[in-house]
């Protein structure tokens, strides 16, 4: 019998698939079934800081107070409460009712009062945070500088003043990926979540107007974060977990052997049903044995850029050799 167990910000997990942050992990009924699939943890949605933000705002212009700064910041402290506290009862039930670390989710896009809340939902008894910092660098007059500043701040001030494991969830919107990556991994944080799917714009051309792009993953975007979790293993100073593209056990073997830490399952729970983790961890299981793994420590990081003999394949030289075979 093969061993699955892992350690992922230093808790321990049956598996290293996760079921990632999204509105299913809501319902305690489907968290259950994840533990019973076999889900190593489960990230819990996130707490928008832009929809607490709109909600203030929209509550600001309907209220007829508004003329009393004193009444502003008396329904926004009043707002910000009622879903911190709904969020905490959140983590509360569920760690009620499952025995599977249960990781709470902070969705950000500046250094703000989030250590505030990060206090409390440690409080509530969550076993870490993922902190998705969901910044879409749009603007040409910011800096890169300022933006890989913003996300130092965010991260080493919720890793010093939060006593669980902190995880940042981030994007590829840097000008040096691996250099951000890095430096993020130096600021006590014990996690970074390779990658972000950010919300795809898409256009109708019939009605001409904007329409939203496909909400769950297409398989082959995996492809990305097994580059960059290639490629960032062993020069990080804490665990990588992938997300983004991984749909069955063969996507998580890869990410293994890459040098994920743990692997996040996400679209596929909504497209396949819980039962997706289930044979996630099947597939792990059967490859392991007939791989004659005993654990996943023997075949992680395999893979990875540093531990194959063309490290070039993960990068850009490869990239010129394959499409140099290509002529008119
Ligand atoms: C319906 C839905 C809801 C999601 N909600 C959240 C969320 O609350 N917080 C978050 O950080 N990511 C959220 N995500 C993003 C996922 O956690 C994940 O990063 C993304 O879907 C890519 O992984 P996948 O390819 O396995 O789907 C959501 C994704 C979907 C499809």
């Amino acid at each position: 019998m093969v061993n699955t167990r892992i350690t992922y910000m230093g808790l321990e997990l049956k598996s290293p698939v996760i079921a990632g942050s999204c509105g299913l992990n809501r319902e305690i009924e489907t968290v259950k079934k994840l533990e019973e699939a076999g889900a190593g943890a489960v990230i819990l949605p996130s707490l928008f800081e832009e929809q607490i933000e709109n909600e203030i705002r929209e509550l600001d212009e309907q209220s007829a107070m508004n003329s009393y700064p004193e009444a502003h910041e008396m329904m926004e402290y009043f707002q910000r409460r009622h879903v911190l506290d709904n969020y905490l009862q959140l983590i509360k039930d569920m760690k009620a009712a499952v025995s599977i670390p249960v990781i709470a989710s902070i969705n950000c896009y500046r250094y703000g009062s989030w250590t505030d809340y990060a206090r409390e939902i440690a409080a509530a008894g969550a076993d870490a945070l993922e902190v998705n910092i969901f910044y879409l660098p749009s603007d040409p007059k910011v800096l890169d500088e300022a933006i890989r500043k913003e996300y130092l701040m965010i991260a080493s001030q919720i890793a010093r003043e939060t006593t669980i494991p902190v995880s940042i969830k981030v994007s590829t919107y840097f000008e040096n990926v691996a250099r951000s990556l890095r430096d993020l991994s130096f600021t006590g944080i014990k996690g970074l979540v390779l990658f972000n799917r950010f919300y795809s714009p898409d256009i109708d051309i019939e009605k001409l107007e904007m329409v939203s792009g496909d909400i769950f993953s297409h398989h082959s975007e995996f492809h990305n974060s097994l580059r960059w979790t290639g490629i960032m293993y062993g020069k990080t100073d804490c665990d990588l977990c992938t997300s983004t593209g991984v749909h069955d056990g063969i996507g998580v073997v890869k990410m293994l052997l890459a040098g994920a830490q743990a692997v996040q399952m996400v679209s596929s729970l909504y497209t396949e049903g819980i039962g997706a983790v289930q044979a996630a961890n099947e597939f792990l299981q059967l490859w392991m044995s007939s791989h004659n793994y005993q654990t996943i420590d023997e075949f992680r990081g395999k893979l990875s850029q540093e531990n194959i003999k063309d490290p070039a394949f993960y990068e850009r030289a490869q990239f010129l050799k394959y499409f140099s075979k290509y002529k008119h």
